[in-house]
C-alpha cells in the first residue's frame, strides 16, 4: 500500500495523521560517541517513511547541560552539540519534508535550565533586567517560602544567596521555572516558537504546558488561573501558521478543560496528552511507583469518556508508550510468549479511537522494558526516588520492584535496529545498556517479517489515513463490564467498524454482534477466528460499509 501523504499546510491535517515520537538520545548515533545524534536520525528517515508516519515529534535537541536529558534548555534558539549542528537540524527537516514527514520541536516553556543566560544573569541581582523572568520569593536562609515539593523529589524551591531569595522549581533544582506573568519573558517565548516556526517545523510538543501559570503562594502548579488566557495568547502571537500542530503534555487536564485547550478553533492547542488511562494501574491517591492491577472495565469507562466527550469539541491524542512512561507490552500486554500478539492487541485498540496516534520508538517492533541494577541507570528521577524511599524505610527490593516496573529508563534504552553488535545503535559504549533482547527484536528482523508487529502498525497507519471511520466515527463501548474484553464501535452514516481485544493471555468468550456477522475483516493478529471464542491476546477490527 502506497503512503498517502498528507498537506501540512491545510488545517486539522492531523486529524488523519500518526505521529513517531523519537528519543533523539537513544535512536541512532552517527559517530561512535554512543549517544544518538541528528545525522543518525537522517540515516534512518527512510525507515520512518516505510513505517508511514507523517510526523516526529522530536524530543528536545537544543542546548541543554543534559541534566533531564534535554529538558533543561539553555540556549531555545542553539542545538546542542551533542546531537549535532544548526545545519543538520535544517537538513532534518528539508529531508522529512521531502518524504511527507514533518518535525515537532519539544520546547520546554515552563521551565529553562539554570546555564540559561537569562537565569545566570536572573541571579545576580534584584534589579537585573532578567531577575523577573523566573519565579522568586523572599525568606530566610533556612527557611523555604512553603513546603511544596519538586516533582523529581525534595523542596520546590532553592536559595540563592546572592539576591537573598528563593527561586521555584517545579523539576529539578537545574531546572528554574519562568514566569509567565511577565510580560516580556512571554515575548521572548514567542520570538522562539517564530525561530522555529521560519525553521519550518509543522508545529510543536510544549513540554507540561498546563504547569505554565502557576501561582505558588496558593500552591497551585497546574491549571493555573491564567492558563487559557497565556495559551491563547501565545497561539495568536507565534503560533498561526497555517497548518501548524501544538500537542501540550497536560497531566492536570480532565475532560473540561481538554475541551477547551483542544477547541476545534485552534484558539489554544491542537491536542493535548493527557494521562488519565495510563494512571489507572497504580494505587489511588498515590504515585506511580504505588503498583496495582490494571481493571480493565475502568479503562474502558476512562477511555469512553475521552471518546464521547471531545468528540466533536476537541481533539485526543492516542497514546500507550512515551519517554516518561514503561513500554506497554510488558505493563498491559505480555513480554514473553505472547509478546508479538499481545503488542498488535495494544495498537489494535489505540488505533480504532479517535484522535491522532504517537508512536513511542521502539514501539512499533514491540520492544520491552529492561531490568538493570539501580547503579546502571542514567535516570534522575529513579536514583532521587531510591535515595528517597530507603531514606522513609521502603524495604530497597520493594523500590527496585518499582523501578523496574515505572522507571523511565525503561523506555529510554537504545533503539534495536539489527543482532548485531550494540543493536546496530552505535559503534560506541551506548549511554544507556541495550536490550539483551535485541537479537530476537529489532528493525531489520521486523521488517523481513510480514507478521511482525512493525508490518502490523504499518497496516494500520494506512488504514488511519485511508478510511474517514477512523477520523469521523462516534464511538460506543461494548460490553462495559466485562473483565477481559475490551470491544467498541466507530459509526458514522457510510462506515461500521468494530474493534475487539482480548486483554488476557487466556480464552475470553466472545459474540460478535449481529450487525457484523457479515463484515470484513480490516486486521487481525491471528490469521483465522473461532466463533464465540477470543484467543489470547486476539483481537481484530472488522468493518462494513452503508
Ligand atoms: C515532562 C517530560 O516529558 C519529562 O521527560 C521531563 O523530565 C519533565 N517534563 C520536565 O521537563
Amino acid at each position: 500500500m502506497a503512503n498517502v501523504i498528507l498537506d501540512k499546510t491545510k488545517r486539522g491535517w492531523w486529524k488523519s495523521a500518526v505521529f513517531y515520537e523519537l528519543y533523539p538520545k537513544s535512536f541512532q548515533d552517527s559517530t561512535g560517541s554512543g549517544v544518538g545524534d541528528l545525522r543518525g536520525i537522517l540515516s534512518r528517515l527512510d525507515y520512518l517513511e516505510t513505517l508511514g508516519i507523517d510526523a516526529i515529534w522530536l524530543c528536545p535537541v537544543c542546548a541543554s547541560p543534559q541534566v533531564d536529558n534535554g529538558y533543561d534548555i539553555s540556549d531555545f534558539c542553539a542545538i546542542d552539540p551533542l546531537f549535532g549542528t544548526m545545519a543538520d537540524m535544517e537538513e532534518l527537516i528539508a529531508e522529512g519534508k521531502k518524504r511527507g514527514i514533518g518535525i515537532l520541536m519539544d520546547l520546554t516553556l515552563n521551565h529553562s535550565s539554570n546555564q540559561h543566560r537569562w537565569f545566570r544573569e536572573a541571579r545576580k541581582s534584584r534589579d537585573n533586567p532578567y531577575h523577573d523572568y523566573y519565579v522568586w520569593r523572599d525568606g530566610g536562609a533556612d527557611t523555604p517560602p512553603n513546603d511544596m515539593r519538586a516533582v523529581f523529589g525534595g523542596s520546590a524551591w532553592e536559595y540563592v544567596p546572592e539576591v537573598g531569595q528563593w527561586y521555584f522549581h517545579q523539576f529539578a533544582p537545574e531546572q528554574p521555572d519562568l514566569n509567565w506573568d511577565n510580560p516580556a519573558l512571554r515575548q521572548e517565548l514567542y520570538k522562539v516558537l517564530r525561530f522555529w516556526v521560519r525553521k519550518g517545523v509543522a508545529g510543536f510538543r510544549l513540554d507540561v504546558i498546563d504547569q505554565i501559570a502557576k501561582d505558588p503562594d496558593r500552591g497551585i502548579t497546574i491549571n493555573g488561573p491564567r492558563l487559557d488566557e497565556f495559551l491563547r495568547e501565545m497561539s495568536r502571537e507565534a503560533l498561526s501558521g497555517e497548518g501548524l500542530v501544538t500537542v501540550g503534555e497536560a497531566w492536570g487536564a480532565d475532560v473540561q478543560r481538554a475541551r477547551r485547550y483542544s477547541a476545534p478553533d485552534g484558539s489554544e492547542l491542537s491536542m493535548v496528552f493527557q494521562f488519565e488511562h495510563i494512571g489507572l494501574d497504580q494505587q489511588p491517591g498515590r504515585e506511580k511507583w504505588d503498583l496495582a492491577p490494571l481493571s480493565l472495565p475502568k479503562l474502558k469507562e476512562c477511555v469512553r469518556r475521552w471518546q464521547q466527550g471531545l468528540y466533536g469539541v476537541g481533539w485526543n491524542s492516542l497514546f500507550f508508550n512515551n519517554h516518561d512512561l514503561p513500554r506497554i507490552v510488558s505493563r498491559w500486554g505480555s513480554d514473553g510468549e505472547y509478546r508479538v500478539v499481545s503488542a498488535k492487541m495494544l495498537a489494535t485498540m489505540l488505533y480504532g479511537l479517535q484522535g491522532t496516534p504517537y508512536i513511542y520508538q521502539g514501539e512499533e517492533l514491540g520492544m520491552t522494558n529492561i531490568r538493570l541494577k539501580l547503579e546502571q541507570y542514567q535516570d534522575l528521577e529513579i536514583h532521587n526516588l531510591y535515595r528517597e524511599r530507603t531514606a522513609q524505610g521502603y524495604d530497597p527490593r520493594d523500590v527496585m520492584e518499582s523501578i523496574w516496573a515505572r522507571g523511565r529508563d525503561n523506555a529510554r534504552t537504545p533503539m534495536q535496529w539489527t543482532a548485531g553488535e550494540n543493536a546496530g545503535f552505535t559503534t560506541g559504549t551506548p549511554w544507556l545498556p541495550v536490550n539483551e533482547n535485541y537479537r530476537e527484536i529489532n528493525a531489520e528482523a521486523a521488517l523481513a517479517d510480514p507478521d511482525s508487529v512493525f508490518h502490523y502498525y504499518r497496516r494500520l497507519i494506512a488504514l488511519r489515513k485511508t478510511m474517514d471511520v477512523f477520523r469521523d466515527g462516534w464511538f460506543a463501548l461494548l460490553c462495559p463490564e466485562d473483565e477481559r474484553v475490551f470491544a467498541y464501535t466507530r459509526e458514522t452514516q457510510e462506515g461500521h467498524l468494530l474493534v475487539v481485544c482480548n486483554f488476557t493471555g487466556e480464552h475470553a468468550p466472545f459474540v460478535c454482534p449481529e450487525a457484523f456477522r457479515n463484515a470484513r475483516a480490516l486486521i487481525a493478529n491471528y490469521p483465522d477466528t473461532e466463533q464465540g471464542i477470543l484467543r489470547p491476546y486476539e483481537a481484530k477490527m472488522l468493518y462494513y460499509g452503508a
